[in-house]
């Protein structure tokens, strides 16, 4: 038996949803391999041109995600696990979330789907827990399900999707300086007061009324965020400059994709994505910032 499976890269937060919201992109994302092994070893192989993905299966986060599934199951079985990534670790388009849900969902598909989807979701949080130090479920659950992902709660798990709207485009610039979630979590403030409470809920409240009801100017009034964009801005050169540029241009709205440093911008059309991810690209090339740029739909 063997399996071949893309699991997309995704944008977490979208704004205000910190540890809520959650996207997929199209082609954008890890590929990944599975097959039995005859003895009980967790072979990892990365099929590509990131070597620093840790290859033991204890570290790595396909790895992780494997060995618990198998526990669970009561298998002693071995893996081959080959991946293939495309999104830079570090980069903010959950790429460690790519590879915890394709590991779940392929390996659930090996063992003939003995796990639902909230529980596949519920061991690539492991994977994420291992490497942010925190489970959120904000990139896995919009992996595995793709869509727009909406994280009720946590305790207990419960997720949903949501509508949007066809021609909702996203562009989206990776300014390539390493920004690791587990220190980007660190440093945002534990407590928000009650104004910025207010403001947070009106604008998750209006994103989500926005999106289901194909609004696309309600959809950019809503993307302010005062719990992760006011400090994990500052760790990410030109930020402010670049949003104010694209919402210049035309984008419906921006902020940072999950733990920074890659910016989002929304747009209305296939068309203005392209066009800003340009502006965005030339505005790093500016700053002589290594940068890689895509274009992508809700998928
Ligand atoms: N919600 C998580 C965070 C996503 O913002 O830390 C990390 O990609």
């Amino acid at each position: 038996d063997k399996i071949k499976i893309f699991a997309p890269a995704t944008i977490a937060n979208v704004g205000p949803g910190y540890d809520i919201f959650g996207l997929a992109l199209e082609h954008i994302g890890d590929t990944i391999e599975m097959s039995w092994r005859d003895d009980d070893q967790i072979q990892i192989d990365p099929l590509d041109g990131f070597p620093e993905i840790p290859v033991a299966a204890s570290k790595n986060i396909a790895g992780i995600v494997a060995q618990e599934m198998l526990k669970k199951q009561n298998i002693k079985k071995g893996l081959n696990i080959r991946i293939s990534k495309n999104v830079m670790p570090g980069s903010g388009l959950g790429s460690s979330g790519s590879s915890a849900a394709g590991a779940a969902f392929a390996l659930n598909e090996l063992l003939g789907k003995p796990f639902s989807s909230t529980e596949l979701i519920q061991f690539a949080m492991l994977g994420e827990k291992a490497t942010s130090g925190k489970a959120h479920a904000d990139n896995v659950a919009a992996s595995l399900l793709g869509g727009f992902t909406i994280i009720k709660g946590y305790k207990p798990l419960q997720i949903f999707n949501i509508p949007f709207p066809e021609n909702l485009y996203i562009a989206v610039v990776h300014p390539q300086i390493e920004v690791k979630t587990s220190d980007s979590k660190k440093v945002l403030k534990k407590e928000l007061g009650l104004d910025a409470v207010i403001q947070q809920g009106g604008n998750i409240a209006g994103l989500v009324a926005g999106l289901m009801g194909n609004d696309f100017k309600l959809i950019g009034a809503s993307m302010n965020d005062l719990i992760a964009e006011p400090i994990r801005s500052f760790l990410i050169p030109g930020y402010h400059q670049a949003k104010k540029m694209v919402l210049e241009n035309g984008a419906i709205g921006c902020s940072i994709s999950g733990s920074g440093p890659s910016i989002f911008a929304f747009t209305d059309g296939k068309a203005k994505a392209k066009e800003i991810a340009k502006l965005l690209s030339d505005f790093y090339n500016q700053l002589e910032i290594d940068n890689k740029v895509y274009c992508s739909a809700i998928n």
